[in-house]
């Protein structure tokens, strides 16, 4: 199998990183990371994007500014990486688990409105895998009980909703561009809004409480409580190249997708996430599916040894809802969990292929195709 490797470096991200190693400044003051910020927040039809360390203290961050804390609660998936969760909790507030939709894997728009109660203040929207959630719906149920409407979007980066791109539904949104993401630097993370009052409580955040606005502000001055959550020129010189390709990545996995999709639409037993209609174009992140197993005639165990051993990636889904992790199972961190039969279901029969899977020629492509469906031995 030719599998792509990630991630994947040429010459730009060297004549970037030379631009920044020749400069007096390697740290977050480098214009080039101001002009990343904003390239990339219209990228995502966002007026502002700042760029921090990584897409855990992004999340934190959006947290943090928006005065989130004890006593509050905060809707989430049950299903989906850590940091959703622990941002919420490292603010002192209360994560509160609800269950995703069967297909998509995204959270159950349902189940927000279920989940909402006298302390909720926000809901996180994730997007998994990259195509969004139902964000409309999420966006008229945070509307209708004034709460504030987040996106973890560490996913998808290039995705949109009927032409909007994700990180522009809600108050503001959290990207990742760690080692696997779809753009990487190893680490990094950027918020993005398009609210300026937002914008400007992030930015100094991130950077001590300056303030330059403010008369007599010099690097000695600090107005709000922050800390340094600055990216460094050298990751941004990495950032940039790699989002210059980002395009062109998008368009090699969305055709390849389509090829597993169509040639594969018929096996019995073996369900790929469901995209909304609305999702007209999206990062392709992983392609995330599930596993009946009397259908299919394999359960997503063997499914995932098959596929090891046939040299394509392969993940078996999460090993548990966020809310199994021991740091909320035994109360080191305050959760709500709501009942999640669905997430549960997940947990056993599905898996996913990330993103390098779908990066390869046709005849790779065509050879991952042939060896999905489950072959009788002998
Ligand atoms: C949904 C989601 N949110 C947040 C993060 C955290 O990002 P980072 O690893 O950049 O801290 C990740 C993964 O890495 C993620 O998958």
């Amino acid at each position: 199998m030719n599998i792509a490797k990630w991630p994947v470096s040429t010459g730009r991200e060297i004549e970037l990183l030379r631009r920044v190693l020749d400069s007096p400044q390697w740290g977050g003051f480098h214009e080039l990371v101001g002009e990343f910020e904003r390239s990339f927040a219209a990228y995502q039809n966002c007026a502002h994007g700042i760029a921090v360390f990584n897409g855990t203290v992004s999340l934190e961050m959006l947290l943090a500014v928006s005065g989130i804390g004890p006593g509050d609660e905060v809707i989430i998936p049950a299903i989906s990486f850590v940091s959703t969760a622990t941002a919420v909790s490292r603010a002192g507030a209360i994560p509160v688990f609800v269950d995703i939709e069967p297909y998509s894997f995204n959270i159950d728009p349902r189940r927000v409105e279920e989940a909402i109660g006298p302390r909720t203040r926000a809901i996180m929207a994730v997007h998994f895998g990259g195509p969004l959630c139902e964000i409309e719906r999420l966006a008229s149920i945070a509307a209708a009980h004034n709460l504030i409407l987040f996106e973890d979007a560490a996913h998808a980066q290039g995705s949109e909703w009927q032409g909007r791109r994700a990180g522009s539904f809600g108050l503001a949104a959290s990207f990742s561009f760690q080692n696997g993401k779809v753009m990487t630097s190893g680490e990094g993370g950027i918020v993005t809004t398009n609210d300026d009052a937002f914008a400007e409580k992030c930015r100094a955040f991130a950077n001590q409480g300056r303030d330059s606005k403010q008369p007599g502000a010099t690097f000695f001055h600090h107005y709000t409580l922050g800390s340094n959550l600055r990216i460094t020129a050298l990751q941004t010189a990495v950032l940039v190249a790699q989002f210059e390709r980002l395009d062109e990545q998008i368009a090699l996995r969305r055709r390849n997708e389509s090829v597993l999709r169509t040639k594969l639409s018929a096996i019995p037993g073996l369900t790929f996430q469901k995209i909304p209609l609305e999702v007209n174009r999206h990062s392709h992140y992983l392609l995330p599916g599930r596993i009946d197993a009397n259908a299919f005639g394999e359960s997503r165990d063997e499914f995932h040894r098959r596929m090891t051993a046939a040299g394509i990636p392969c993940t078996p889904f999460y090993p548990h809802t966020l809310y199994q992790n021991p740091l909320y199972a035994n109360g080191v961190a305050p959760s709500r969990v709501l009942p999640s039969p669905i997430s549960h279901a997940c947990i056993r029969d599905a898996f996913w292929f990330p993103h390098r899977a779908l990066m390869a020629d046709p005849e790779t492509i065509q050879a991952i195709a042939r060896e999905i469906p489950r072959t009788e031995p002998g």
